[in-house]
Order: C-alpha cells, then sequence, then structure tokens
C-alpha cells in the first residue's frame, strides 16, 4: 500500500470505530491536513448517522460544508464526544506533535474539549523520540525576533514559515533540532515564552487512541 491508502485506511478505521458510538445528536470534532481529509470524505457518507461538526480550521469547515455536513462552532457546542486528527509525530506514548498544515492552536483547542482524541496517521509518523519533524510555534506577529531568541536558549533553531498566517492572524515559527526527550515538560516551557499563542507539542493532552496505518493493516495503539 502507498501512504495514500495507509491513509484512507486509518481513516475508514476511524469512521468504523466511532459510528456505533454515534446518534443524532452527535457532534464530531474534525481535524485538519490531508489524513483529516480522507476521514472527512469517508465520514461524509454517514452524515445523516450524526448531527455535524467542529472543524479545526478554515480549509475543513469549507470541505465539511461541500459534503454538506453541518458546521458548529465550538462555542455553540457542550458535548464531543470524538475528536479525529491526523499528526506530523507521534510516540509511542502517543505525544504528539501537530501543526505543520499551520493549524495546531484550534487543533489543540477541539481536542482538549473532547472526550475521546483519536490520532489517524501512516506508519511513517510513529518515532520513538519526537523532534525530527520541526516543532511548529504560533506567534503574535510582533513577538516572532523576541520568541525566536527564547526558543534558541532552549537548544532549538527556529525557522520563520514566511508567507503562512494561521486562521488566527498569527506567523508560525518551525524549530529545528529539539530532541524531545520531554514533551510534557518542553511543552510547557515554551508556552510560558511571552509572545506564543501555542505549540503544535500535544502531551498534556496526547492522543488516547492511534490509528496507525501499517502495511500489515491498521494497528491500535493506546496510552500506556
Ligand atoms: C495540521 C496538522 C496535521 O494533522 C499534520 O500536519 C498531519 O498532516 P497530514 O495528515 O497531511 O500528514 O497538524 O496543522
Amino acid at each position: 500500500m502507498n501512504q495514500d491508502q495507509l491513509k484512507q485506511a486509518v481513516a475508514q478505521a476511524a469512521v468504523d470505530f466511532i459510528l456505533p458510538q454515534l446518534d443524532a445528536k452527535s457532534v464530531v470534532g474534525v481535524g485538519t491536513g490531508s489524513t483529516a481529509n480522507c476521514f472527512i470524505d469517508a465520514l461524509a457518507k454517514h452524515k445523516a448517522e450524526f448531527d455535524g461538526a467542529v472543524a479545526s480550521s478554515e480549509t475543513t469547515a469549507t470541505r465539511l460544508r461541500g459534503h454538506g455536513i453541518p458546521v458548529y462552532e465550538l462555542n455553540a457546542v457542550s458535548d464531543l464526544e470524538f475528536y479525529v486528527d491526523g499528526a506530523d509525530e507521534s510516540d509511542e506514548r502517543l505525544n504528539l506533535i501537530k501543526g505543520g498544515g499551520a493549524a495546531l492552536t484550534r487543533e489543540k483547542i477541539v481536542a482538549a474539549v473532547a472526550k475521546t482524541f483519536i490520532c489517524i496517521a501512516d506508519a511513517s509518523k510513529l518515532v520513538p523520540v519526537l523532534g525530527a519533524f520541526p516543532l511548529p510555534v504560533e506567534v503574535i506577529p510582533m513577538a516572532r525576533s523576541h520568541v525566536a531568541r527564547e526558543l534558541v536558549k532552549l537548544g532549538g533553531d527556529p525557522v520563520y514559515r514566511e508567507g503562512v498566517l494561521t486562521d488566527n492572524g498569527n506567523q508560525i515559527l518551525d524549530v529545528h533540532n529539539l530532541s524531545i526527550v520531554n514533551p510534557a515538560e518542553l511543552e510547557a516551557q515554551i508556552n510560558n515564552i511571552v509572545g506564543v499563542v501555542c505549540n503544535g507539542l500535544f502531551a498534556a493532552r496526547p492522543a488516547d487512541l492511534l490509528l496507525l496505518g501499517t502495511a500489515a493493516g491498521v494497528k491500535r495503539l493506546t496510552r500506556q
């Protein structure tokens, strides 16, 4: 199977997992990226079996609406059983790096509200230690240089993602050359830098279930 087929397989596995637990009032949290797009397309075939979705980005909201799935503001939803999203990296404990698509802040907010966070990814995303993928950090534009200097003090090499504005009107620094042995500690440290909106480490709120697409089929990993 190629990478696209693996993404489609995990997307379908996520639909198969959540569908029996949805009813006509259910609202599903939906992530951003190519794997999340596969999930949206697979979920859309069952749009009569749930109420609607909360989107983690404008791009995802557009794709959901294109399928005729109602999109709700998170503020209008009190109960979110599932959040389904991809990742740039996952370790065995289901700590994640996300934000390759610059949607990390809204992704983290929707994940925080959901009871169950299901991460869907092809096998290339599972790593022993996070950090080979540059860690995205969303920053308030006027604080970008200050935040970059502080990230250097933490041992990283931040690179400004030029030409990209997040859905929140902010900028992204991608931090290279971090070997993240304590993801929860680093997540908190980076969040403490003035001017940081959010960083792409999902360790305080990791995934609950990782559906991993492998040549041997979809593996289910739960947080140990
Ligand atoms: C977007 C994300 C994505 O989930 C992450 O970049 C993975 O994307 P893809 O499924 O295209 O590999 O965090 O901000």
